[in-house]
């Protein structure tokens, strides 16, 4: 029925409009002065008489607002309602309706009367009201992992008509899909102004990531742009499902290190209580993630827990490795023996992994420790040894001394390099360093002293045959050897012996060489000699030389004969 009465309405509209006058549409706002624009302006024909406002009341029935007269400056107000205080006309006949309100929301009609005319332009007029930002309330304190649970309520109040509400996650919008996510809305009305409040209620099922989720609340709205809540952001409640332990401690762990465990749980919030399981033996450790063993040592080396106070299955392990290393070593310090005497080493090691052992002598290093069965004076010296494995060194050594009494290990005489003296040299080994006593006296007297091996040197001018003895001494006893010099001057006249000492012989090996290939032929001539028994004995020494052999002598004779 009423739509049959509105359908004959526009009927009677669109024959008594103008053509092209369709009902035009203006907005006010809520609270300010509404224009109502008459013709858009166009409304001062020519034999304009008046221009009068009216509308239609609530009632249907038609009220007078107010009438503009062209010859009066003011207006006849005929509005006997509530418009009677709020309305005016402006000079561009334009109605002014001051305090917008939801009851301006009807159609308001322009009448411009002239001398040949009357027009009629109607207006609707609606009244907005913007919303302001939206704002969270009721907000959970925590969500929980997978479980659907109210997060909150956004509201926009006194709005018109009313805001749509979107909730949105890291500014994406959330759709309600029936299970993990619900959303409710809801309209009420404020009976006195007719503004429109929205209330939208938030379900969600949280996940883990979401602990860094931005909840926010648009309220999207006809009379412009979007307004959004503060963003909100929520704890999201798991519990722990991995527990985890945790040495800390350097690398590898030593005896004597301080080791501390450190136990956590991934759920949120985080465990703070824990047990730890100490080789077996529970301790429990209240608001504190960590347990530290101090000064650890070998026998705490093993297995060790820990689990959450109220979850005893959930539960890490670590083993725990503590390294050592015992390292003693007989002999130590200083160490004195005897020539010839034996001494044994014996190392002795006890180490968490396989030790590495290095011996050096006197800072050398050595491939390995020699097997002292006889010492000698060479063996002195200070031995350390180093026995290390990962992380840990240890050091020991022994100084070994080896003392003997001197023993003179040779004599010999050369001659020096211009001819003019003698150089005695007198070998001796013994320990502590020995002393040395010539019989004559001599010049440019040299020593050294190598591992217990003495040699001593004396430059003397013979002036006639001599025997000189060398003499060594020390603390532990003493050692003499003779050896017979003889006269330069005379040597070098009748006896021209040129090599008097193994050295020149050495030196002289070539020449002994080319003798053995003359000697061939000189034998015939020492045959020849023989039989004709006339000797020639100028070139037989008869110097008596000590330590010298009967073949040595041999090989002089034969060099004698070479160099004759
Ligand atoms: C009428 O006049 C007012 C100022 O008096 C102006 O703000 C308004 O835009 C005018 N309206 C039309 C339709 O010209
Ligand atoms: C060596 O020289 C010293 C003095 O320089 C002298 O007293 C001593 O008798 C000399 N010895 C020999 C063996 O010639
Ligand atoms: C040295 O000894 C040699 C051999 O015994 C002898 O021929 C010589 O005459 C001696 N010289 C002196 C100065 O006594």
């Amino acid at each position: 029925m009423h739509l049959v009465i509105f359908l004959f309405g526009v009927f009677i509209a669109a024959v008594i409009l103008p053509p092209g006058s369709c009902i035009q549409t203006v907005i006010g706002l809520y609270g300010e002065t509404i224009e109502v624009p008459c013709n858009n302006g166009n409304n001062k024909p020519d034999g304009l008489i008046f221009t009068k406002w009216k509308y239609v009341k609530d009632d249907g029935t038609p009220g007078d607002l107010l009438v503009k007269q062209v010859q009066k400056d003011d207006a006849i107000m005929s509005a006997t309602d509530g418009y009677k205080n709020r309305v005016s006309i402006a000079t561009n006949s334009s109605l002014l309706i001051t305090q917008g309100s939801l009851t301006d929301q009807r159609i308001f009609t322009c009448l411009v009367v002239s001398l040949t005319n009357l027009d009629e332009y109607p207006v609707e007029v609606k009244v907005y009201k913007k919303p302001s930002a939206p704002v969270i309330k009721n907000k959970a304190k925590e969500l929980e992992n997978g479980k659907l649970m109210k997060l909150g309520d956004c509201m926009v109040e006194s709005v018109n008509p009313a805001a749509d509400l979107i909730w949105m996650k890291n500014n994406q919008p959330l759709v309600d899909d029936g299970k993990t996510i619900i959303i409710t809305s809801t309209v009420t009305k404020d009976p006195s102004t007719g503004l429109s409040s929205t209330s939208s209620n938030l379900q969600y099922t949280a996940r883990k990531d979401d602990v860094t989720s931005q909840f926010t609340c648009t309220a999207k709205h006809v009379s412009g742009p979007n307004h959004v809540s503060a963003p909100e952001i929520f704890q999201i409640h798991y519990p722990t499902e991995k527990v985890s332990l945790q040495v800390v401690s350097q690398s590898p762990i030593r005896e004597g290190d301080n080791v501390t465990l450190k136990c956590q749980g991934d759920g949120n919030p985080p465990p703070t209580s824990f047990n730890f399981n100490i080789k077996g033996q529970k301790v429990t450790v209240r608001n504190k993630d960590a347990y530290t063993l101090t000064g650890i040592t070998r026998v705490d080396s093993g297995v060790y827990k820990c689990s959450l106070l109220d979850n005893e299955e959930m539960e890490s392990t670590q083993i725990i490795t503590v390294s050592f290393l015992d390292v003693s070593l007989i002999p130590t310090g200083k160490v004195l023996k005897k020539f010839g005497e034996s001494l044994v080493v014996s190392l002795e090691k006890n180490a968490s992994t396989e030790a590495k052992v290095t011996w050096t002598k006197d800072n050398h290093k050595l491939d390995k420790l020699a097997n002292f069965s006889q010492l000698t004076y060479a063996d002195a010296g200070l031995y350390v040894c180093d026995v290390s494995i990962e992380g840990i060194r240890r050091s020991l050594s022994f100084e070994l001394t080896v003392e003997g009494g001197p023993r003179i290990l040779s004599l010999t005489k050369h001659r020096s390099n211009d001819g003019k003296n003698k150089v005695l040299t007198c070998e001796a080994d013994g320990s502590p360093k020995p002393d040395v006593q010539w019989s004559v006296n001599g010049t440019d007297n040299e020593m050294s002293y190598v591992n217990g091996k003495a040699t001593y040197k004396l430059t003397v001018v013979p002036s006639k045959n001599l025997t000189v003895t060398c003499h060594v001494t020390n603390k532990l006893g003493d050692d003499t050897k003779e050896i017979s010099v003889f006269s330069l001057f005379k040597e070098e006249t009748s006896n021209p012996e040129k090599n008097e000492d193994g050295a020149e012989q050495a030196k002289l090996i070539v020449g002994v060489v080319v003798g053995l290939f003359l000697a061939t032929a000189l034998v015939g001539l020492i045959y020849w000699l023989y039989i004709k028994k006339s000797r020639q004995g100028s070139w037989k020494t008869g110097e008596k030389e000590m330590g010298t052999s009967e073949e040595s002598k041999k090989l002089e004779e034969n060099n004698h004969k070479a160099d004759v």
